[in-house]
């Protein structure tokens, strides 16, 4: 988890979305991935494979998508199916920072309906928006895999933060909202 001076922000580029493709650094990550299985299942790295591609880009576009299933030797349509089902993956242009609470039930009994009503109120947002600032998208997500940890954000998909309560999550928009202007 990150500590109060921890940076939070990873900024999301600014790119052509119809243009932009894997850079040199992402396929050699890509590469290491597909070597951990065997040659003709190189297909079992999509995951990680679109995980490594929105790290790039910030988001999911088609044609990066389409470039990831050239690459694996699959079917287009069957790496949508992948980034469609798992809500890590962002398939339109988020915010520079994206925010995701867990609202499944064991994080819903500890507070997580609480925290994500703090979190619309003080963005001003619904889930699934972005603030008209650009600032910031919220996404209600899946178990995290810290429900003892509840309530529970993660950020940028990367930065876990777990037993949000209320101060402290105005005190994570705060540090956001502040790295976000510098
Ligand atoms: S149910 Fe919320 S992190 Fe597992």
């Amino acid at each position: 988890m990150s500590g109060p001076d921890t940076p939070l922000s990873t900024a999301i580029p600014a790119l052509d979305p119809q243009s932009v493709r894997l850079s040199a650094d992402s396929l050699r990550r890509i590469d290491r991935e597909v070597a951990k299985y065997p040659a003709a299942q190189r297909q079992s790295a999509v995951i990680a494979a679109l995980a490594i591609a929105q790290d790039q880009v910030g988001w999911l576009p088609p044609p990066v998508m389409e470039e990831v299933a050239a690459y694996l030797e699959m079917a287009p349509v069957a790496v949508y199916e992948v980034a469609t089902f798992y809500h890590m993956f962002q398939l339109r242009p988020p915010g520079r920072n994206k925010i995701t609470i867990c609202t499944n039930l064991p994080c819903a009994l500890s507070g997580a309906n609480v925290a994500a009503r703090r979190l619309q109120e003080k963005l001003g947002i619904g889930f699934g928006q972005t603030t008209a600032d650009g600032a910031c998208t919220l996404v209600e997500g899946e178990c995290l895999g810290a429900c003892g940890d509840a309530p529970v954000l993660l950020v940028n998909n990367k930065q876990m933060h777990g037993l949000m309560n209320p101060d402290q999550i105005d005190a994570l928009l705060d540090q956001l909202a502040a790295e976000t202007k510098r």
